[in-house]
């Protein structure tokens, strides 16, 4: 994930998210990147221009694919260990998401702790923030959220009153895939500095296994992924005016043993050209903008991982099938 600067605002009583006035995913950021992306030998744009609201609708139909087994896999640790993860984490505190994309994980969550005092939701979109929160309100009127508008790969402030007991953070989903290893250990170091002393965090990761069944998971029959992949030029043709030809573009996913990622790509088919701010970019053919790495792990490869950013690894659940791993990291 390329850095963004961004530092947020807690907010106070109410529900409502506070904005950051350098908006780190507004218009003028990405035209920057993808100008930079664009220039660049390789190719290369951030993962993190896939969501906007097509892409998040997208993604969200990705999670229900029989392809696309993370999202399964980590929901049925979840309600299976729950009451177990719960057990391990001291009662009455906050619960601190880092890119709380939708509800459900942490409702499973939710289930198993209680005593939970305050939930804070950290996220760059601010509508899709409130939404969830308003929802989650609803079914849960005794918690205390503070819905927290910020890009959460920079170290940022809690409100106050996080602070005021035990502070456990929740970055589901393997996200902390899109990282390349270097940055996933500067963002454990800063999630352990932003959550303050003694707190504990809850680390979804994707596991490393057969190139099958990880390339069908990012290349799905349906061609849903291949979409979600072109949307991010049809997002800049939307929001920045360029003129890609999405037709002229192929998804490409592929598994690099060595590296220990999926890279995802899209490749132009033939020589091209776009048009981005008053300039010419030329892709020749067979040229690919490289979209996303996605990085997988073993349980050691990210124990190791974590303990390099200053974390203690306390214990880690599977899913059945050994897809798919939740680690518990103390400070
Ligand atoms: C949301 C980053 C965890 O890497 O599996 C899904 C995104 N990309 N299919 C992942 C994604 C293609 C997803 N993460």
């Amino acid at each position: 994930m390329t850095a963004t600067l961004a530092r947020s605002t807690p907010s106070c009583a109410n529900r409502r998210p506070v904005a950051d006035s350098r908006a780190p995913d507004g218009a003028g950021s990405f035209a920057r990147d993808l100008a930079v992306a664009l220039a660049a030998t390789p190719k290369r744009l951030s993962p993190k221009y896939f969501y906007d609201a097509a892409g998040s609708r997208l993604f969200e139909e990705i999670t229900r694919l029989e392809a696309y087994y993370p999202t399964r896999a980590e929901m049925e640790i979840l309600a299976t260990f729950g009451a177990e993860i719960g057990a391990r984490l001291p009662a009455g505190g906050a619960l601190v998401e880092f890119g709380s994309g939708s509800n459900a994980k942490v409702r499973l969550l939710l289930a198993a702790l209680r005593q939970l005092r305050v939930y804070v939701p950290v996220d760059i979109s601010s509508d899709f923030l409130a939404e969830q929160a308003r929802a989650l309100a609803a079914d849960h009127p005794a918690l205390e959220i503070l819905p927290l508008v910020a890009d959460f790969t920079h170290p940022f402030t809690l409100p106050p009153a996080v602070r005021r007991g035990p502070v456990t953070g929740f970055f589901p989903g393997s996200t902390i895939g899109n990282f390349e290893p270097p940055e996933a250990r500067a963002f454990l170091s800063d999630a352990r500095a932003s959550l303050g002393p003694g707190a504990a965090m809850l680390v979804g990761v994707d596991l490393v296994k057969e190139r099958a069944v990880l390339e069908a998971a990012y290349d799905d029959p349906q061609g849903v992924t291949a979409r979600f992949n072109r949307n991010v030029l049809a997002r800049a043709n939307r929001e920045l005016g360029t003129d890609f030809d999405l037709s002229a573009f192929r998804h490409r996913a592929f598994f690099d043993a060595a590296a220990g990622r999926v890279e995802m790509h899209l490749v132009a088919e033939v020589a091209q050209q776009v048009r981005l701010g008053g300039r010419i970019y030329r892709f020749a053919a067979g040229e690919s903008l490289h979209t996303e790495s996605s990085y997988k792990y073993t349980p050691d490869g990210f124990r190791a991982l974590a303990q390099a950013a200053g974390w203690r690894p306390e214990r880690v659940w599977l899913d059945g099938a050994r897809r798919f791993s939740l680690h518990l990291l103390a400070s």
